[in-house]
């Protein structure tokens, strides 16, 4: 566990699933948490609170801003979307919304808040993923997004260090969330599907956003003060295994 007492955290995208765990595990953790989201979550916790927050909008990023008082210790910048389409097929309006909220979002919720960041201890996790490292077909909006929140992690880490700003992403992999559990439910193939995600991952299994939570609580704390500029995969070794073909595989 990391002490958070005192700090007051932003957690976009808190709404549900991975933000969701996240603002549990800094509540948790003993941290005043805002929870920014398009969508009320209705039931929160002790030391947790919401205002409304589009992050494609810098008036409504500056609202919120404006909302949340000074002294923020913590910004996680978790919202995002995800849709699968082709090149052919893709509008750039589809395009464009991908980037306003995955990437331009996270810099535009750190310029609104900027002034109102701990100097001195102030931490920024952003949320990319492993497909910013790698890709699943159909998705060169979603993959090209977060390769960008990575890049715009290190150049945070370099701008914003002179003033006491420290700022880390985390990449997860296959994280089981209601949405991704309730996609799988679904399948006619539900235990191969269960059975071959464990397969593509060494530890056996996918992950959980309490994973995420507990990597984002870690970045964010004393015991990272050394630590910046830096994108950590949360992933069970998926994208360190090298494929084989199948027949070549021990783990057929
Ligand atoms: N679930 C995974 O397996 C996985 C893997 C890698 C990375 N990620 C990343 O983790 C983050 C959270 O993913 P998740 O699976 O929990 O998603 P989710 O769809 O369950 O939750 C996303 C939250 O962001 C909010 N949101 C969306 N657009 C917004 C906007 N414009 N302004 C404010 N809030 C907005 C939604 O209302 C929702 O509450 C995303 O950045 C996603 O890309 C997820």
């Amino acid at each position: 566990m990391s002490d958070f007492t005192g700090t007051t955290a932003v957690v976009t995208g808190g709404a549900q699933g991975i933000g969701r765990a996240i603002a549990d595990r800094l509540a948790a953790d003993g941290a005043d948490v805002i929870i920014g989201d398009l969508r009320d979550p209705g039931d929160l916790g002790d030391r947790q609170r919401y205002v409304e927050l589009d992050v494609r909008s810098e008036s409504s990023a500056n609202a919120f801003a404006g909302a949340c008082g000074d002294g923020i210790g913590v910004l996680v910048n978790n919202a995002g979307i995800m849709f699968e389409a082709s090149i052919a097929e893709q509008t750039t309006e589809q395009w464009d919304m991908a980037m306003a909220v995955n990437l331009r979002g996270p810099w535009l919720m750190t310029k609104a808040l900027l002034s109102r960041l701990s100097k001195r201890s102030g931490a920024v996790v952003n949320i990319g993923s492993i497909e910013g490292i790698g890709s699943n077909p159909l998705h060169t909006a979603y993959s090209a997004s977060k390769g960008g929140v990575h890049g715009l992690t290190a150049a945070m880490a370099v701008d914003l260090g002179p003033m006491g700003i420290r700022c880390n992403a985390v990449a997860p992999g296959w994280i089981d969330t209601a949405l991704n559990k309730a996609y799988i439910e679904r399948l006619d193939t539900r235990d191969v599907a269960l059975a071959e995600l464990a397969m593509l991952h060494p530890v056996g299994h996918v992950g959980d956003p309490a994973d995420v939570a507990a990597t984002v609580a870690f970045l964010a704390s004393e015991d990272a003060r050394f630590v910046s500029g830096q994108v950590i995969v949360v992933d069970g070794a998926r994208t360190v295994k090298l494929s084989l073909p199948p027949i070549l595989s021990p783990q057929r």
